[in-house]
């Protein structure tokens, strides 16, 4: 046997066996470069073949064909190995097991401070009011001194109030210095109401409120208001208690009892602040209530002349009430919570029940 079909056997045997090692599509396209391609090793092999003695050549062609022949049939099985091997690859990892147990989607809902003030906006609204928004950022002018607060109020301290550095930022400001404040009541949104427009006023204000409390069952650092005000001619004292009345009535059932005792504020004359029996105790007297068997749940009274004279209405001809009631307590009173601060807290198994 001639040389060059001696080599032309082992390129067979070492084509084949670097076929059957390729991994992927694009070595064994390497593979067949390099074995069949126009300077791959047949040819280089073959050029050889014009060198043969003429009665060597005939055996050498044919060689050379079933080389070639064999090394394509190699190619072309190791293809198919590879392109099966590799759609079982894709079908395992895209697998999806339909016997697996869903996912359960939990739908959100809404918080159970948000439900309560669209329960109370609802309820205004129905008695004509509109609704009306102030930031919760306000100045000292809104917070205190328009609504005739006293240059030394107790409740301008910074013990009392959470005091906002200065809004430009280089000025550090020491609490109680600052006229920039988190509001301490929804009331300043009166003062921005009635600075906005003129009588008659029918509006209702809800948003969050801050004060420097220690929070307890009944009492939070931050909480939520909802503020009411009217202005317009001969509204009195009998229209406040009424619109209170109907709205505790709505709120909490024609049998729990209501209550109205004397208080003061600097804003309105007279004043007087409302109670609910405690649902809690039934006025038993408990930790929730103090032991007083009624809960706080809003402020009113009559707008002050002094607030009317220095936003420009005037006193003789326009009267009005106001009230600022506190959501988190009235949805303590709704559904029995006897502790506040389970609405600030997030745990979802509080939560998911309303
Ligand atoms: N702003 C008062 C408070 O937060 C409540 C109030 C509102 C009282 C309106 C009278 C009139 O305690």
């Amino acid at each position: 046997m001639s040389d060059i079909v001696e080599e032309l056997d082992a390129l067979r045997v070492t084509g084949l066996e670097r076929i059957e090692a390729a991994r992927d599509p694009e070595e064994l396209e390497a593979v067949r470069v390099s074995l069949l391609g126009k300077k791959g090793s047949l040819i280089t092999l073959l050029r050889s073949v014009g060198g043969l003695a003429p009665e060597e050549r005939p055996a050498a062609g044919r060689t050379s064909n079933e080389v070639r022949q064999a090394i394509e049939a190699g190619l072309e099985a190791r293809r198919k190995a590879l392109e099966s091997a590799e759609l079982t690859q894709r079908l395992t990892a895209e697998a999806v097991d339909v016997t697996l147990p869903g996912r359960g989607r939990v739908p959100g809902h809404r918080h159970l401070i948000s439900q309560i003030v669209d329960e109370i906006v609802d309820v205004f609204i129905g008695l004509g009011d509109q609704v009306a928004e102030g930031p919760e950022a306000e100045l000292d002018y809104y917070n205190f001194t328009a609504l005739n607060h006293p240059p030394d109020h107790p409740a301008r301290s910074g013990q009392d109030t959470f005091y906002v550095e200065d809004l430009s930022g280089d000025v550090a400001v020491v609490a109680g210095e600052s006229d920039v404040m988190l509001r301490t009541h929804t009331s300043p949104v009166q003062v921005r109401v009635m600075e906005a427009q003129e009588p008659p006023i029918y509006v209702l204000a809800p948003g969050r409120v801050y004060r420097r409390d220690v929070a307890d069952p009944s009492h939070l650092p931050q909480f939520t208001q909802v503020e009411g005000l009217v202005v317009d001619r001969g509204i009195t004292f009998g229209d406040l208690k009424g619109t209170l009345e109907h709205f505790c009535h709505v709120m909490f059932g024609a049998d729990r009892e209501v209550r109205l005792r004397p208080h003061f504020f600097p804003f309105t004359e007279p004043s007087a602040e409302v109670d609910v029996s405690c649902i809690i105790c039934d006025g038993e007297g408990c930790r929730f209530c103090g032991g007083v068997g009624w809960l706080e749940i809003l402020g009113c009274g009559m707008v002050d002349p002094n607030v009317f004279r220095l936003l420009g209405i005037d006193p003789e001809e326009y009267t009005g009430f106001a009230f600022g009631m506190g959501a988190e307590r009235i949805a303590a009173l709704k559904y029995g919570l006897s502790d506040i601060r389970l609405l600030l807290e997030g745990d979802m198994r509080f939560l998911r029940q309303f």
